[in-house]
């Protein structure tokens, strides 16, 4: 993914051709660049040997599912769609962990039917839940406890998740309790000690604190968990200023933890295997005058890529073709939908563009596609999947017909 002369390539294509052929906006996905993050990450957690289960949440397309499970990736899911969907694209069930504060009856008894590797329970109901339909079924439930460490993630507040103010997972004593409770019943095995601390976290000081609370509580436990899910939330470097989590420090971390319990180690990464591979490629329909600077009204929207509006992340943008010149104003990069937050960025010194020209919205392949909507009657987008220039359609825009 680079500029040949002043043309921007996605693995060889240029993506003013596939703007052409595909229209706008276009989400792009670099098949080479997830299979590098693929890589990198075995190669960083190789010596714990881990499980990897890729948090179907961050993008749940089948075609990219069906490519990361040959991979040798599993799925962390969240309701029922994700989890019949990894099996349609055919993540083996042993491979399958089942996450969330709310997983319901019907959830629950189809995951169960479909004996997948272990339902990460939440909550004390949850799991009398459980125990009633492996009692009707007569079978024994394989099971983890998500523990809430109460451990700042230092990430955004949005997506902070292991404070003991945060709706997940279970307080130490409540775990505690529950140990016990599910030691003793015939029809639930206790298999894992699940967390996940939030996400696009960058520091590893809070994966450490989360370490040594696990230790402490898992001694006090007197029991040995053949799993420790240690969630996602490895952050990316979505402002290129390689400002990067360490991924092997946090590895070395896990080594010396594992000397105290012999468990395999579960990973729910997402963001950190398809967010940077992934580009919205936009056209700018009209250029305004503002106060001090210029509105580029973009063709795609915040029900195309929300993030922005939501967290206000921020996310490059850079010019499909260079020409080279600089703009005079500031641009303030929106789209057009009624609502002052369907803003993606401002920025100062950007090169000049006409309307009409096609713009990169950058590291869009995790919570894009996947937290959009059809707000204002919008059609969703269509979804590219490219590799060593061959492009293939993985989703198709939304027809007008669809929505109306
Ligand atoms: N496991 C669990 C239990 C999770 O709740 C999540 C994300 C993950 C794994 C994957 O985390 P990752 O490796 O992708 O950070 N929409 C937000 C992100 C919300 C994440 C929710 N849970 C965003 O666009 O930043």
């Amino acid at each position: 993914m680079k500029y040949k002369k002043n043309d921007f390539l996605i693995d060889n294509v240029e993506a003013k051709i596939l703007a052409k052929k595909y229209s706008t906006p276009l989400y792009c996905y670099s098949l080479n660049k997830i299979k590098e993050n693929i890589k990198n990450f075995k190669e960083n957690f190789k010596s714990i040997d881990p499980l990897i289960c890729f948090a179907v949440k961050a993008n749940p397309n089948s075609n990219l599912l069906r490519q990361i499970g040959k991979l040798g990736l599993g799925a962390d899911v969240v309701s029922i769609g994700e989890l019949m969907k990894s099996l349609k694209s055919g993540i083996s069930p042993n491979k399958i962990v089942f996450s969330g504060v709310g997983k319901t009856y019907e959830e629950l008894n189809y995951a169960i039917k479909k004996n997948i590797l272990l339902i990460n329970t939440e909550s004390k109901s949850e799991i009398l839940q459980i125990e009633k339909i492996a009692k009707i079924k007569k079978k024994k439930v394989n099971i983890g406890i998500r523990l809430n460490p109460n451990t700042d993630a230092n990430t955004l507040s949005q997506i902070s998740t292991g404070k003991k103010e945060n709706k997940f997972g279970v307080s130490e004593k409540i775990f505690l309790d529950i140990v016990k409770y599910v030691k003793k019943s015939k029809y639930l095995k206790l298999k894992c000690l699940s967390v996940h601390i939030g996400s696009q976290i960058l520091d590893n000081a809070p994966y450490e604190k989360m370490l040594r609370v696990l230790k402490k509580i898992i001694n006090k436990t007197k029991y040995r968990f053949e799993y420790i899910d240690l969630g996602g939330g490895m952050g990316i470097d979505y402002e290129n200023k390689n400002k990067k989590l360490n991924l092997n420090k946090y590895s070395l971390n896990i080594k010396n933890f594992l000397k105290s319990f012999k468990s395999k180690i579960i990973f729910e990464p997402g963001r950190s295997i398809v967010g940077n591979s992934g580009f919205l490629i936009s056209k700018v329909i009209y250029i305004k005058e503002g106060y001090k600077k210029d509105f580029i009204i973009l063709d795609a929207a915040m029900n195309d890529l929300i993030r922005p509006a939501l967290y206000n992340a921020q996310h490059r943008i850079i010019p499909v073709k260079k020409n080279n010149k600089k703009a005079k104003k500031i641009y303030e990069f929106v789209g057009p939908i009624c609502e002052s937050t369907d803003k993606f960025s401002i920025l100062r010194n950007f090169q000049k563009l006409s309307e009409k020209d096609l713009i990169l919205i950058c590291d869009v392949g995790a919570y894009g596609m996947s937290l959009s909507s059809n707000y204002n009657l919008r059609p969703k987008a269509t979804e590219l999947l490219i590799q060593n220039n061959k492009v293939q359609v993985i989703s198709k825009r939304q027809s007008l017909k669809d929505l109306i």
